[in-house]
């Protein structure tokens, strides 16, 4: 499929994990990609396995405004467009609420829900003039409440909040907003998470196993493809069905 053909995806936090299955799938489908991460190392080698496809990769803390202005107006200049933002980057720091530092907690903040916010202001500009756009950004499926996790649920819940918003504003201007809420899939940060509790959470999983990055590619693919210009606003859960709620067994 060439979908994306004449179409240019920019993805934060794109070295590795969804970020780079994401990468892989749109250069795939035609797209010209801007990938942007914070770890310039990991940002080449994973640009180094996408080929056949028009790139650009730029180190970018999406915690820092100006930087990233400067990225989307580096993209746009380079590449004369920017049709996709994936709002991707994010980071955790979990503990009990008590043990939550000022640092763990603005930190997961700043990343997971800031960064959407500067991404998604600098990229609105662009998007309003072409009078198109589609931006999908990372929620979880801890957004409805998670032990052990007050400051990432916090950033996760409020990037649906912006997401709503987000799609308000941008609906007049060809532009949508929507949410992709991962259950437990199989990147690095899943691979960070403690073992005990990454086992009791497959157990509750209805289909009993991880996702993988490609279902997630599979999902961002749909929703930022101009095929789903009539969804915006939503929050589409890839979680192989744990989110359903309690089951028997
Ligand atoms: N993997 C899962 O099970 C899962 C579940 C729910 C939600 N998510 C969300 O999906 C997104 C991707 O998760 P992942 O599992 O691929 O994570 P990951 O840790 O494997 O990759 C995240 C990438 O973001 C980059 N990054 C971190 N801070 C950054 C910053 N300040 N600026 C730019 N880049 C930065 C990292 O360098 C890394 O390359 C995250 O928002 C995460 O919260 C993941």
């Amino acid at each position: 499929m060439n979908r994306y053909q004449g179409r240019v995806v920019a993805i934060t936090g794109a070295a590795q994990g969804l970020g780079l299955a994401m990468a892989t799938r749109f250069a795939a489908e035609g797209a010209a990609v801007a990938l942007a991460d914070v770890n310039e190392q990991a940002l080449t080698r994973a640009a180094e396995t996408i080929t056949d496809a028009t790139l650009r990769t730029d180190r970018v803390d999406v915690t820092d405004s100006a930087r990233v202005n400067a990225w989307i107006d580096g993209v746009t200049g380079e590449l004369g467009r920017l049709d996709v933002l994936i709002n991707n980057a994010g980071i955790i720091r979990d503990n009990r609420v008590e043990d939550i530092t000022d640092d763990d907690w603005h930190a997961v903040i700043d990343v997971s829900l800031t960064g959407g916010f500067h991404c998604a202001r600098a990229a609105f500009g662009p998007m309003k003039r072409q009078g198109y756009g589609r931006i999908v950004s990372f929620s979880s499926m801890s957004w409805r409440g998670n032990f052990g996790q007050t400051n990432y649920v916090a950033a996760k819940a409020g990037i649906v909040g912006m997401t709503r918003t987000l799609a308000l504003e941008g609906a007049r201007h060809g532009i949508t907003a929507n949410a992709i809420a991962p259950g437990l899939i199989e990147t690095p940060m899943l691979a960070s998470m403690n073992g005990p509790a990454r086992d009791k959470l497959t157990h509750k999983i209805p289909m009993r196993h991880t996702g993988r990055p490609e279902d997630i590619a599979e999902a961002a693919a749909f929703l930022a493809s101009e095929a789903a210009g009539y969804i915006t606003g939503v929050v589409l859960d890839v979680d192989g069905g744990i989110s359903i709620g309690s089951s028997i067994r």
